[in-house]
């Protein structure tokens, strides 16, 4: 219920907080299969984001399904309510002014496509992590795929559940082929390039 709620516009505009912070204000939207190096690469990423002064939020799978998400099911509704809550989440850190990153499979394209239109105008970068499944089950860190594969874990993305893979991801990142420097690399650069840092 929307009615009777009307929308107040801040006192500190975003201009300021891009100003008072030295960057500007973005979205890394990372996706991938389980066990692609989604986690692992954001972190590498938003550790030398702070240490070139940048301020940095991180919003990582686990985590927020032990938290603000905490009862959601790998469900193909609860998956669409999980992505709905962190890029609504994700928004008001941006608008606080911070590079933001999320690490989540958010497998289905039309969750990823709603997240990017509540942000503004290149202020949403999609990180696509780019392992192929082969390699995400022989890497197994969790131990999920054998169970899934053993038929223990219903909808598993990648066996019995569906990962749409990104068209046109402003970064894509192939971690099979190179290591995790040169995938930090490769983000950074991309973060320069579009003037987000300098
Ligand atoms: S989603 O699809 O975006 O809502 O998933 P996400 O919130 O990122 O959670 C993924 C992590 O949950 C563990 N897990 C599963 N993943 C996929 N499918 C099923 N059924 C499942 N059950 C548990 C798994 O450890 C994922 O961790 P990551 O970090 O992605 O490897």
């Amino acid at each position: 219920m929307t009615e009777n709620i009307v929308w107040h516009d801040q006192t500190v505009s975003r201009a300021e907080k891009e100003q008072h912070k030295g960057h500007k204000p973005v979205l890394l939207w990372y996706t991938g299969l389980s066990g692609s190096g989604k986690s692992t690469i954001a972190n590498a990423v938003e550790a030398k984001l702070f240490e070139l002064g940048c301020h940095t939020y991180l919003l990582d799978g686990d985590n927020v399904r032990m938290g603000l998400n905490k009862g959601l099911t790998f469900s193909e509704e609860d998956r669409i309510e999980n992505i709905r809550r962190i890029s609504e989440v994700a928004k008001l850190f941006v608008d606080a002014g911070l590079i933001v990153s999320t690490a989540f499979i958010s497998p289905f394209k039309e969750d990823r496509a709603r997240a990017r239109s509540i942000m503004h105008q290149g202020e949403f970068v999609e990180v696509f992590i780019d392992t192929p499944l082969e390699v995400c089950e022989s890497r197994d860190p969790k131990g999920l795929y054998k169970k899934a594969r053993a038929g223990e874990i219903p909808n598993f993305t990648g066996i019995s559940s569906a990962f749409d893979v990104p068209e046109q991801p402003e970064i894509h990142v192939k971690t099979a082929e190179q290591s995790i420097e040169q995938s930090v690399e490769q983000i950074i650069g991309y973060l320069r390039e579009a003037g987000v840092i300098e």
